[in-house]
């Protein structure tokens, strides 16, 4: 099994990747961490309690990690998300799961220095504040862990914040510099990706018709937040971005990338959070990254799909 740590800012897509850990034997999830993003730290945290709830995982320890950017002005997205973040499902019950009260950041240090080497892979599906954090108060971290498997970022696509930027990177380019530079190994699911995953009405509908809870809250979740993206592509579905993480870790043959070197942009002009990818490895910057560009996104959603019918 593998052993994951996952750092989210729920988000519908945050909510259908953490149902895709939870639906999967393969992998153990030690803890979830709530990280301000998509929406304000408060809703992170009440989000990934409902997300836990609905999967019937109330037992896995929830943290609270950092509520702003190391230094930017935060950017949130409601406008995607809606207030709470995860508009489309019913929200009003409430919520029994306690949130641990140790910080998600110390967490992070202590669960890593006491796994094995190598042993824990960290799934990174918001803004890299937490982590970068965290490799600053305990560089000795860094060597540690198995990989870092994060939706982030972007090559050809370029931005879906700015006209440069991908919304995780751009919320924190300076974690993200931090991230990008440790040495640790990165699996980064970009824009590149996850915009041929695209929630066509008949993958929403095989999702809805598997029956159960969850499969109807992931749909009805992706429903809400396609509405904003329909618009602003044009596409006949909303790409789907967190789960695509998971679904490397199940199933790496789907995707196809190469490892390049990654670099980000920390300035504040137009290219602000910025990857630059050096896929034609035109500089000598030694590679950082593996760095996914293809998809079988049948087989995507057709995992997805199958897995999620496993759940409550
Ligand atoms: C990323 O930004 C968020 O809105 C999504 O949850 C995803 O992590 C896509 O750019
Ligand atoms: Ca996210």
């Amino acid at each position: 099994k593998r052993k994951i740590i996952i750092d989210t800012d729920p988000g519908q897509d945050d909510a259908v990747a953490i149902f895709l850990a939870l639906a999967s034997p393969e992998i153990d999830v030690q803890a979830i961490i709530a990280v301000a993003g998509n929406v304000p730290l408060h809703h992170t945290v009440e989000n990934a309690r409902r997300v836990l709830e609905m999967a019937g995982r109330p037992d896995i320890p929830l943290y609270a990690g950092a509520a702003r950017p190391l230094r930017r002005t935060q950017t949130t997205a409601e406008h995607v998300h809606g207030p709470s973040g995860l508009d489309g499902i019913d929200t009003s019950w409430s919520l029994s799961m306690p949130v641990q009260t140790q910080s998600g950041v110390d967490y992070l240090i202590g669960a890593i220095r006491a796994a094995e080497p190598k042993e824990l892979t960290l799934v990174m599906l918001g803004p890299l504040t937490d982590l970068a954090i965290a490799l600053t108060l305990a560089p000795d971290i860094a060597g540690r862990l198995r990989e870092v498997v994060l939706m982030g970022g972007a090559w050809s696509e370029l931005g879906n914040i700015t006209p440069a930027a991908e919304f995780n990177i751009y919320a924190d380019p300076e974690a993200a510099d931090i991230v990008f530079s440790a040495g640790i190994p990165l699996v980064v699911l970009p824009l590149d990706v996850t915009h041929q995953c695209l929630g066509l009405p008949e993958r929403l509908t095989a999702m809805r018709e598997n029956g159960n809870r969850c499969s109807v809250a992931a749909a009805d979740m992706l429903s809400f937040s396609e509405r904003f993206d329909l618009k602003k592509y044009g596409w006949p579905g909303a790409p789907l971005h967190d789960p695509c993480t998971i679904a490397w870790l199940l199933n790496p043959e789907i995707f196809g990338g190469r490892t390049v070197n990654v670099s980000i942009e920390t300035g504040n002009g137009l290219c602000a959070g910025m990857t630059v990818v050096d896929w034609w490895r035109v500089t000598d910057r030694t590679p950082n990254a593996l760095f996914l560009r293809d998809v079988d996104s049948d087989a995507f959603y057709s995992l997805l799909t199958s897995r999620l019918a496993t759940l409550p």
